[in-house]
């Protein structure tokens, strides 16, 4: 038991960079970084430099794998790892959407649609725990730029946050429950989220049922007591004994209650007691077989006219072009960096694999993103010699700290693409980068392009595996990739300025955005081809208590084995709030052999059809007809049933004095009591402005306590209230 309070104080702040304080009974435990690797600081020097580790591809690919399963197994692998280097908590997953394309750390996170996010990371954290190591899911909440992240304020509305920034948390929380979730560095609407009371304990411990620990973004902390009575356990780095005194302090002042810092404390204990003891060492191959799979998994196969892809082994002379074939560029800057255990390269790879010739020439210098006419001749000249040309290019910066400031490929890389492809029209382009990149128009003249993302310390073997056909590629994209920045939903207000940041496409990110302004895009949400095809049969949906269940025979009609990622996305026509087109509420990854059909069930939770109604202030499912079409990607619905879904019981908007006569008029009761106070109203010009055929539209915006005043009123203030009590009775 700790009695003293300036020991509990010191509980609240960490001992160290990647430490807890050790007070009492309690004893000190590590948090290090996270996500997709352990990042165990080697030298006390240098806070990037870890220990190695597998470097398992970061979230920007695992997202792309679409495969629960596997993010399952990532975790545990990641568990044993943090076991054996005594780690008691991974600092990840990171879920925040990705909103904006230009985000510099998307390649940390998953995807612009927050229930493939968040069902990719709710397996992620049981397969850690299940490890005995607790996670850490973060940035909570809406820190979805890098741009002036640790003041900005992000301006979003409740709707919006509910069903689109918060909904990813919310499921990890509530199916997964993390041991900690770490606070933001930003503001949201105005609050700092480390001060935030409503985000950290109304939402996040009330309504979830959070059990966990609050820790903070390290640094995020401007103000210690402010921070606890808000919610937050944990401050993070340390020592901050002077924080400390402070804590300590207000409690003696009564200027924060002591239940508060006994509960942080509490919590900090409950973490420290869960914690399972160090191992011996893991197995590094198995982890690097994993991080390998996991890699082939990731890799979208975006474009592959005339089956230039997959590459024959034997007999076809390949050049491999770029320097990152060479010299792979495998994860983005910061806190994520993980020094691997080995790192494969696809030059390598690929050589061991074929047994024609292939040379490699590097085609521009990885220091400058500027064209080298000498190293584009090179490879020209090799690309002409050769049967196939491959080619690497890709992003040259992406880190933490920093927002990109476009989409495109470096000269250097476009001009390789160009003259190569002229050279040599059997070209393909493998990309590595974390975030997306602008394809057009370069990709109308390249007959194969492989989306390669940033894929982790096997994505050297992976991409050999996916380019010779061992793996049959089935990533698909998480995020849309656009024509151009200009069309992105989120480009008007992105990165905000003087502080905030309005997110004013509202419910519209990212796909939602691009479909309901029906605007062309590169490559759509969800999108990814395969070596073989597939075809899909008439659809059922089955509506029951806890929800939907979607099915739909599916056919591999090729000659390979091969998975299709099966995708349902809901519509609800006529809906009584704005939504977008259409939006993804399940999916599912499914293995054929050639010729053979499966009937794939996507079972869609009730919870997973609600929309936040900003008038009742709850989650609500809408009564009515829903379409729920399955199909290969947000914009190739292959199958569609229409299926009717009880709504949820009194979700009928309440009526009050200042309602607009057509809000009046919307609801069933409503329009009946009014129609009857216009008709008791005799012949007075407002009644026949009303048209007297019942459809009250010259009025439909004005409330009824306003229309009362009006001379000639059918009702007076006094009625209206009577309406009220008898509409809502
Ligand atoms: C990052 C976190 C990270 C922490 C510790 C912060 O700058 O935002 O994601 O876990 O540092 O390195």
């Amino acid at each position: 038991m700790i009695v003293e309070l300036t020991d509990q104080a010191a509980l609240t702040s960490g001992s160290a960079f990647w430490k807890t304080t050790a007070a009492g009974d309690v004893p000190a435990i590590t948090l290090t970084d996270g996500p997709h690797g352990v990042r165990l600081q080697s030298d006390a020097g240098d806070m990037l430099a870890g220990r190695p580790a597998t470097c398992f591809p970061p979230a920007v690919a695992s997202g792309s794998t679409w495969d629960p399963a596997l993010l399952h197994r990532m975790g545990e692998a990641l568990g044993d790892e943090c076991r054996a280097m005594d780690v008691q908590v991974l600092l990840g997953p990171g879920i925040n959407l990705k909103r904006t394309p230009l985000g510099g750390r998307n390649f940390e996170y998953f995807s612009e649609d927050p229930i493939l996010s968040g069902v990719l990371a709710t397996e992620w954290v049981r397969g850690l725990q299940s490890k005995g190591v607790g996670a850490s899911l973060k940035h909570f909440a809406v820190n979805n730029q890098e741009t002036d992240r640790m003041t900005v304020s992000a301006e979003v509305d409740e709707r919006t946050l509910r069903e689109l920034y918060l909904r990813a948390f919310q499921r990890v929380v509530t199916q997964a429950q993390p041991w900690t979730v770490m606070c933001a560095y930003n503001k949201v609407n105005g609050v700092y989220a480390s001060q935030h009371h409503w985000l950290l304990t109304e939402v996040l411990r009330d309504e979830w049922g959070f059990e966990g620990l609050v820790v903070s973004d390290w640094g995020a902390v401007v103000d210690r007591v402010a921070a606890l009575a808000a919610g937050l356990d944990l401050t993070m780095p340390g020592p901050d004994d002077a924080g400390d005194a402070v804590v300590a302090a207000a409690v003696r002042d009564g200027k924060l209650p002591a239940e508060v810092l006994e509960t942080a404390v509490a919590r900090i204990r409950a973490m420290v007691e869960k914690s399972a003891p160090a191992t011996g060492p893991y197995d590094a191959e198995a982890h690097h077989a994993l991080a390998r799979e996991i890699a082939a998994r990731a890799i979208v196969l975006l474009k592959n006219d005339d089956d230039i892809l997959p590459l024959r082994t034997d007999g076809q002379s390949v050049a491999v072009l770029g320097e990152f074939a060479r010299t792979p560029r495998y994860q983005g800057g910061g806190s994520s960096q993980i020094t691997p255990t080995r790192l494969d390269d696809a030059l390598t790879e690929i050589t061991a694999t074929t047994t024609a010739p292939v040379r490699f020439a590097p085609g521009y210098r990885t220091d400058s993103d500027a064209a080298d006419e000498t190293l584009i001749a090179e490879a020209v000249a090799l690309a002409e010699g050769s049967d196939v040309a491959v080619v690497f290019v890709g992003t040259t910066r992406e880190t933490e700290g920093a927002d990109r400031a476009d989409l495109d490929l470096p000269a250097a890389h476009l001009a390789l693409i160009e003259r190569v492809v002229a050279a040599n029209p059997r070209t393909v382009v493998v990309l590595n980068n974390g975030a997306v990149v602008r394809t057009a128009p370069w990709d109308a003249s390249v007959p194969g392009l492989v989306e390669a993302w940033l894929l982790g310390q096997a994505g050297g073997s992976a991409i050999a595996d996916v380019l010779f056909g061992r793996v049959n590629p089935s990533g698909r994209l998480a995020e849309t990739i656009p024509l151009k920045l200009s069309d992105h939903p989120s480009h008007l207000d992105f990165p905000g300025e003087a502080g905030f940041v309005r997110y004013g496409e509202g419910l519209h990110v990212g796909y939602r955005g691009f479909d309901a302004r029906e605007q062309p895009v590169s490559y759509p949400f969800g999108f990814g081809l395969s070596y073989t095809t597939f075809s899909y049969g008439e659809a059922t949906a089955v509506a029951g208590p806890d929800g939907v269940d979607v099915t739909v025979p599916v056919t591999n009609t090729g000659a390979r084995e091969g998975r299709e990622i099966v995708q349902v996305y809901v519509a609800k026509p006529g809906s009584r709030v704005r939504r977008a087109p259409r939006e993804l509420k399940g999916f599912a990854p499914v293995d054929l052999a050639p010729g053979a059909t499966a009937a794939v069930t996507v079972r869609i939770a009730r919870d997973d059809l609600a929309y936040w109604d900003t008038r009742l202030g709850r989650w609500v499912v809408e009564d009515g007809d829903y379409e729920f079409a399955a199909g290969a990607s947000s914009r190739d619905l292959r199958a569609t049933a229409t299926v009717t879904v009880a709504g949820s019981p009194d979700s009928r908007w309440p009526l009050a004095a200042d309602s607009t006569v057509s809000e009046w008029m919307t609801d069933p009761r409503g329009a009946e009591v009014l129609r009857e106070a216009f008709a008791s109203g005799g012949d007075s010009p407002l009644v026949a402005a009303a048209g007297g055929d019942g459809e009250f539209e010259l009025l439909g915006g004005m409330p009824l306590d306003r229309l009362a005043l009006f001379p000639g009123s059918p009702f007076s203030v006094d009625t209206v209230a009577e309406m009220v009590k008898q509409v809502n009775a």
